[in-house]
C-alpha cells in the first residue's frame, strides 16, 4: 500500500518535483514560471518549436473525458522536442481489469520522464504523485485541483489586465462548488492580494475548506447569487459550466445549468475594460455572439495554457530556454 504523501513544495526548485496542487507554490515560483512561459511564447512565435526535451519521453494519461487539457499537454511537449505515449478513457487501460491506480503509475513511470494526468477522483494525482519518483502533473482531479489552468489563467489574467494586481477585482460565476479550476484559482489569486466575489447559485458556492483558505487571506470580497450585485465591481468576470458529470440527479442539472448565461445586454453593462474569461468547454454560458468582443479572451486563455505547460514540462525537467 502507497502511503499518500504531501506534495513537496517548489521551494526555488522545480526539478523532480510534482505539480500536484496550487499550495506548492509560493509567489517566486510563480514569477519564475510565468517568466519562463513568456520566453515559450515568444520561441514559438519565432521558431515554432525547440529541441530543448529531445532526449525525454512524456506520458499523458487522461482517465476521463478531455480534448483540450490533453492536446495541450501533448503540443507542449512535442513542441518541446519531447516524444509522448498518450490513453484516454479508462476502456482499453489494465483499470478495467481491476489494476490499482498506483500500480498503473508505478508500471508507466519505468517507460517514461514525466506522467501528466487527469483523474475522476479528487486526490488522484496526489496518490500517483506519492506512487511515482519520476514527476507527475496534475491536469485535474475530479472535484479537487487543476493547478495548471489556474497558471495559465493567472498569465492570461497579466497579459490582458493593466491594473497591479492587488487592485484587481475577479468575479468567479457559476458552479464553484464542483469546479475544480476556480479552486485552484482562488488560492492563486489570494496570494496575489486580489478581490474575489464569488456569485454562484445557492447550492453551489465554494467548498468550506477552498473558502476557509481565501477567507484567511482576507480575499473574498462579495459572495452573492445575483451577478448584477457585482458586475460593475468586476474587473476579471471568469465564467464556469455547471459541471454535468458532478451531478447525481440530472434535472436538478437541468434546472441550474444556465442560471448565468453571458448576453450582449450583460456586456453592455460591464466595464469597457472588463475580460471575460472561460477554462471552456463552455455549454451555453457564454453567447458566442460575445466572441466577436475584444474583451473576450478565452480562446487566447487556451493558447497561453500550451505556453505554460511547456514551461511546467522545461522546468521539472530541470532545463530552461531562458
Ligand atoms: C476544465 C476542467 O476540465 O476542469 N476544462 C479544462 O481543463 N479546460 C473546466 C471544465 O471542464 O468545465
Amino acid at each position: 500500500m502507497i502511503e499518500d504523501v504531501a506534495p513537496t513544495d517548489i521551494n526555488g526548485d522545480f526539478t523532480g518535483k510534482d505539480i500536484v496542487s496550487i499550495g506548492q507554490f509560493t509567489k517566486v515560483d510563480v514569477e519564475r514560471l510565468m517568466d519562463e512561459a513568456d520566453a515559450m511564447a515568444q520561441l514559438v512565435r519565432t521558431n515554432g518549436r525547440t529541441q530543448l526535451l529531445q532526449d525525454k519521453l512524456i506520458a499523458v494519461l487522461f482517465y476521463e473525458p478531455s480534448t483540450r487539457t490533453y492536446l495541450s499537454f501533448e503540443s507542449a511537449a512535442k513542441r518541446l522536442g519531447a516524444a509522448t505515449i498518450s490513453t484516454q478513457g479508462t476502456d482499453t487501460s489494465s483499470i478495467s481489469k481491476g489494476e490499482t491506480l498506483e500500480d498503473t503509475i508505478r508500471v508507466i513511470e519505468r517507460y517514461v520522464d514525466v506522467i501528466c494526468m487527469r483523474h475522476s477522483q479528487a486526490g488522484a494525482a496526489k496518490l500517483a504523485a506519492s506512487a511515482a519518483t519520476k514527476p507527475v502533473i496534475n491536469g485535474g482531479d475530479g472535484v479537487g485541483e487543476h493547478p495548471t489552468q489556474a497558471l495559465l489563467d493567472l498569465f492570461t489574467i497579466r497579459q490582458k489586465t493593466t491594473k497591479p494586481l492587488d487592485q484587481l477585482r475577479v468575479t468567479m460565476l457559476g458552479d464553484l462548488k464542483n469546479g475544480r479550476t476556480v479552486h485552484s484559482l482562488s488560492r492563486l489569486l489570494a496570494m496575489y492580494g486580489v478581490k474575489l466575489n464569488l456569485v454562484a447559485p445557492r447550492g453551489l458556492g465554494m467548498p468550506d475548506e477552498v473558502l476557509a483558505d481565501l477567507k484567511k487571506a482576507d480575499t473574498v470580497n462579495v459572495q452573492t447569487d445575483k451577478l448584477e450585485d457585482v458586475l460593475k465591481d468586476t474587473d476579471v468576470l471568469y465564467v464556469t459550466r455547471v459541471q454535468k458529470e458532478r451531478f447525481t440527479d440530472q434535472a436538478e442539472y437541468e434546472r441550474l445549468k444556465h442560471q448565468y448565461v453571458i448576453t450582449l445586454k450583460i456586456m453592455e453593462q460591464a466595464s469597457p475594460s472588463m475580460i471575460v474569461m472561460h477554462p471552456l468547454p463552455r455549454v451555453g454560458e457564454i453567447d458566442p455572439q460575445i466572441d466577436a468582443d475584444s474583451r473576450a479572451v478565452y480562446f487566447d486563455q487556451a493558447e497561453n495554457g500550451m505556453y505554460v505547460r511547456m514551461a511546467l514540462l522545461a522546468l521539472v525537467c530541470g532545463r530552461s530556454v531562458l
